[in-house]
This record gives structure tokens, C-alpha cells and sequence, in this order.
């Protein structure tokens, strides 16, 4: 079945949404001279999302000593920015059903790459923090626009990609005649998001070294998290035992990016994500 995305974007919108709140919370991080005061009162008219922020800054990912006990205590502790990558995974988690298995399997693999972004980034220098961060939570998000429209049968593809270990997108383009990197960065689009985070999610899994623009450089370090997350097994049946591969990927090329020695990051992404993955799971 083919319907232009806009109508596809139109006809899930209510089930993949950034909560109102987020939106707002999101924004006031564009104010230079926001307070930890303000910041704490924000967040404290969401109860969920508070509780998660104490939740997660007491989990073993930040390894504190001592309990943190308050809002503003975890502020101070874990920094804005911290707070600002929890503020989104908190609100995209609502976007996967805890029941639904292919939902399940898209939540962890957005995790791992936003943690494996976060990671390359931090080697690569190619954005802020939390950009490469939230490039990487929300890279997969079209995926979640097609399975929500029930008419799509997108399971099917969900299944067969998985299965038989064939790339998803190549597979939505033969159905639908894009992918879901198109669905996901017009998606985007509608929610106002910067340019460069449109583009990572848009063009994730594009040839970049037959294409050679430096805008890209977002994309890719999002198609190296994904491909390095990918060969961990996080999202696909099995994991690839011949990590170098790595240097191999098309993104690693683009980026000059090689790794002699990828079990080191391979581990800390592992260590991060599991820590993560078990704070929103208890
Ligand atoms: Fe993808
Ligand atoms: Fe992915």
C-alpha cells in the first residue's frame, strides 16, 4: 500500500508525540540564562518525568555515592545537559509500547545508538553532546510512524528484515517508495527540530562517501552508531564476531574514522546502555 508521508505522518501524529511538556522543557534550554531553579520547576509539573530524573541520576549509569534526593539536587549533580538527554528518552520511551516485541527491540536499538553516538562524538567532535545524543534516540523514529499505521503492515517488513538480516530500508522503499529515514526527518520537520538533527535522521543511511558534503557529517557519525550498535547484535538477531568491520563502513570512511582496538568502546557503549536500559525498566 502507498500513501504520501504527509498523510502518513497526519495519520499517526497522536500516537508519536513529544508530550507537550518535553516541547516546553526542551525549549526553555535555548534560554542562556536558564536557572537550576526554573529548570527543577519545569520539570516538577510532571511528575513522571520527575521521578524518572531521580531515578536515573540514582541508577548505576552516574554511579553516585551518596542518594540523590531532590530535583534540584540532581541538577546540580548530573548537569543541564544531562538532564536535557534524560528529559528526551523519557519522552520517546512513551512512543514504544512495553508489550509489543518489535517496539521493545526499537527502543533498545535507539538507546544503544544514542549512546554510541554520544561515544563517536565524543572521539569525532562532531556536534554537541546532547545533539549527537538525541541524533542517535531519535534516528530510527520513522520506524515507529509506519508500524503505528496498522494499515501499512509494516510488521512484516519489521520481520523479514530481521529475520533474514536484509537492510529495512531497501525493503520500505520497494512497499511504500521511501524509507524511514524520509518519514522520520519530515517528521521532524513538523516538530520544529533543528536543521542538522533533520538531516542525521534523514540521510542515516545514505552513500556518503559517493556523496561528499560536509553537512553530512552528522548523518554519518549516526550511521556509524547504528552500523557499531547493529554489529553488537542490538536490534538484529545476532551479533557480528569481526568487530574491525567497523572500519569497513561506509560512515567510517566518510569520517576517516578508524578503530584498531573497537572492544574498548564496544564495552563502555555496552556498560552505559545496560545501566540505562535497566533504570527504565525497574
Ligand atoms: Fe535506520
Ligand atoms: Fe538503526
Amino acid at each position: 500500500m502507498k500513501i504520501p508521508i504527509k498523510e502518513l505522518v497526519n495519520s499517526v501524529s497522536e500516537g508519536v508525540s513529544f508530550p507537550r511538556i518535553a516541547v516546553r522543557i526542551l525549549k526553555l534550554f535555548e534560554d542562556d540564562s536558564l536557572s537550576a531553579y526554573q529548570l527543577a520547576k519545569a520539570i516538577s509539573l510532571d511528575p513522571v518525568l520527575a521521578a524518572y530524573i531521580l531515578k536515573i541520576s540514582n541508577s548505576a549509569f552516574y554511579g553516585f555515592k551518596t542518594k540523590v534526593k531532590s530535583l534540584s539536587d540532581a541538577i546540580a549533580l548530573i548537569g543541564f545537559e544531562e538532564v536535557r538527554k534524560i528529559v528526551v528518552m523519557v519522552s520517546m520511551k512513551n512512543a514504544f509500547s512495553a508489550s509489543d516485541e518489535f517496539d521493545k527491540i526499537l527502543w533498545e536499538h535507539s538507546l544503544a545508538v544514542a549512546v554510541a553516538a554520544s561515544e563517536f562524538n565524543f572521539k569525532l567532535k562532531i556536534t554537541g553532546d546532547g545533539a549527537a545524543y538525541l541524533m542517535g534516540l531519535l534516528h530510527d523514529i520513522g520506524k515507529v510512524v509506519f508500524k503505528k499505521n496498522e494499515e501499512l503492515n509494516y510488521v512484516k517488513i519489521l520481520k523479514k528484515a530481521y529475520n533474514e538480516n536484509v537492510p529495512a530500508k531497501s525493503l520500505e522503499e520497494a512497499e511504500y517508495g521511501y524509507s524511514h529515514a524520509d518519514v522520520g526527518a519530515y517528521l521532524l520537520e513538523t516538530w520544529n527540530f533543528d536543521q542538522e538533527i533533520i538531516d542525521a535522521v534523514g540521510f542515516h543511511h545514505v552513500n556518503f562517501v559517493a556523496l561528499k558534503k560536509d553537512f553530512l557529517k552528522a548523518a554519518a557519525l549516526v550511521s556509524l552508531a547504528d552500523y557499531f550498535v547493529n554489529m553488537m547484535g542490538i536490534g538484529k538477531r545476532e551479533p557480528v564476531k569481526d568487530l574491525g568491520l567497523i572500519n569497513e563502513s561506509c560512515a567510517a570512511k566518510f569520517l576517516q574514522y578508524r578503530n584498531d582496538n573497537p572492544v574498548e568502546i564496544l564495552n563502555s557503549i555496552h556498560m552505559k546502555f545496560t545501566e540505562l536500559k535497566k533504570a527504565f525498566e525497574s
